[in-house]
């Protein structure tokens, strides 16, 4: 596990490089997109540089992490209607190119067997963006997830709900108790995973992601069985932990050619 204390805007600008490489290299590249605040200033840098650069997203291909269960149709807060307006409408993602689970199906088991499927079908997921909840969730995986589990029907804890009224017109009510969410073991089985996080409020769950012992108690924990994960820290973010320093002088002795 790699970690990187950098302000947020250096952050945007190193996962967008890993992106980027990912849309050169691959002839189908598969990202994996997650919602919420954090991959915000990476959306922007990304549609900035299909703008000014170039940058081309019309053979990849996207899946969400996860999506609310009950919101209306047309909700702006639908992860899909999210990731429309941050990504998708600022550059070349074909909106038909992106899936989520589907959180209207009658039968919710059957569309998370068959969203499982469709990542597969696509080859897998190169680079899996991330964020991390204030109680060391990834994707929706709240504290007790299998470490095993694959893409289900969960339901938010409440620390969450809290965490995201911020959406939904500071109303915790308001904020969908379900969801649809990749399992921690299908969010391993991504090649790259890159988590965001900034602020103090995620201080205690990074320290637990990066230094803390494995464990469902704090489901990112279980990144530190992945072979490549790219951590990318603010300061705040970066307050607990206990070998910041070593992770430091890793980053300014790494050399360029390197990459993420
Ligand atoms: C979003 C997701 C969540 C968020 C996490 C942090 O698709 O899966 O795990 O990444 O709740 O949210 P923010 O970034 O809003 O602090």
């Amino acid at each position: 596990m790699e970690v990187v204390v950098v302000p947020v805007a250096e952050a945007a600008r190193l996962a967008a490089d890993a992106v980027e490489a990912v849309l050169r290299t691959r002839q189908r590249p598969v990202l994996g997109l997650a919602t919420g605040s954090s991959p915000l200033a990476l959306y922007d840098e990304l549609a900035r540089r299909h703008a000014d650069e170039g940058l081309s997203f019309a053979h990849a291909r996207g899946f969400l992490l996860d999506e609310y269960v009950g919101l209306p149709p047309g909700d702006p807060e639908r992860y899909r209607a999210v990731v429309g307006r941050e990504l998708v409408a600022r550059t070349d993602l074909p909106p038909d190119a992106v899936l989520g689970p589907d959180g209207d199906a009658a039968d919710l088991p059957a569309a998370c067997a068959a969203y499982e499927r469709a990542i597969a079908d696509a080859g897998g997921v190169d680079l899996q963006v991330l964020g991390i909840g204030t109680d060391g969730h990834v994707g929706f995986n709240e504290p007790g997830s299998s470490l095993a589990s694959r893409t289900r029907v969960k339901t938010l804890a409440e620390q969450t709900r809290r965490d995201n009224a911020r959406f939904f017109g500071d109303d915790p009510a308001a904020v969908p108790a379900h969801v649809l969410t990749q399992g921690l073991a299908t969010i391993r089985d991504a090649r790259h995973l890159v988590l965001l996080a900034a602020g103090p409020a995620k201080a205690a769950a990074v320290a637990q992601l990066v230094e803390g012992p494995v464990s469902a108690r704090w489901p990112a924990t279980v990144l530190q069985l992945h072979p490549h994960v790219t951590v990318l820290v603010d300061e705040a973010a970066a307050a607990r932990l206990e070998l910041a320093e070593h992770y430091r002088a890793t980053w300014r002795g790494k050399p360029a050619w390197q990459g993420l």
